[in-house]
């Protein structure tokens, strides 16, 4: 089966750019999976935007730490079937996992937040990740699914390699998001398991992480508080392409795309 994951869609330019690219794949890839945290215009995720990403071709959709931002979505993310929170986190309601059936095999999609410099309100409502993830991996491998797929939504290097090499030998594929920078560092594990620090960004190239740079710079230089605006420049794409054997479920090849 072969598998992509597109990272981090950035507002109107990443949501156009995605739905090009998973057009263009959609006969030879089996199985797309999203990370939507970005798509309202840089901000978090709508029910607008949720089904534009699946109607678009997506079979699973993965957030981050842009969970606030929407209001109103606080009582609606347990009502998208497809899209799955993060799953330390303790005061929203919704999917802690989705189990998507495909080409006869279920695979199932998790997403988790780090803990390192999320700010200090989201570190209040998080639980520890490594704890999570093998209660939830126990309850996978109840449901009798084929394939883990793991998003690790954080900021540090060394938490995402570090649940890379816990979950090596428990799930098929552990990837980082929320840098929007792609990483160099795609490989098969000697477990057959697939992993990159992160996937990077597909959202506004020309840009500071998908918002404009003016913006992005003079809150540097000032110090001060100014609102974000997503760039809308044209966006860049950012996903990793992972093949693997059906039978033995190791990853056969991980390509990265940074075009
Ligand atoms: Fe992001
Ligand atoms: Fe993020």
């Amino acid at each position: 089966m072969k598998f992509l994951i597109v990272g981090d869609i950035v507002g109107r330019p990443g949501l156009n750019r995605l739905k090009q690219e998973l057009n263009n794949r959609k006969d030879e890839i089996d199985f797309f999976i999203v990370n939507g945290e970005n798509s309202a215009s840089g901000r978090g995720l709508r029910k607008k935007e949720y089904d534009e990403i699946m109607s678009y071709g997506a079979d699973a959709i993965t957030m981050g730490n842009h969970m606030y931002y929407r209001k109103e979505m606080a009582s609606e993310y347990a009502k998208l079937p497809m899209l799955a929170i993060p799953a330390n986190l303790t005061n929203l309601e919704g999917n802690k996992y989705v189990i998507v059936q495909k080409n006869g095999l279920k695979v199932g999609v998790i997403n988790l937040l780090g803990t390192f410099a999320m700010g200090d309100m989201l570190e209040k409502n998080l639980t520890n990740p490594f704890v999570v993830v093998e209660d939830i991996i126990e309850k996978l491998k109840e449901k009798n699914v084929d394939y883990i797929f793991v998003d690790m939504h954080a900021e540090a290097t060394a938490e995402k390699i570090a649940m890379g090499e816990f979950l090596k030998d428990k799930v098929n594929c552990v990837y980082g998001t929320h840098t929007h920078v792609q990483t160099a560092d795609e490989c098969i594990l000697d477990t057959g398991m697939a992993y990159i620090t992160d996937v990077g960004m597909t959202g506004p190239k020309d840009s500071v992480l998908g918002l404009k740079k003016e913006i992005a710079v003079a809150r540097f230089t000032t110090g001060k508080f100014i609102h974000y605006e997503c760039s809308t420049n044209e966006a860049m794409f950012n996903a990793i392409e992972i093949e693997f054997d059906d039978k033995t479920k190791r990853a056969i090849s991980i390509k990265r795309i940074n075009e």
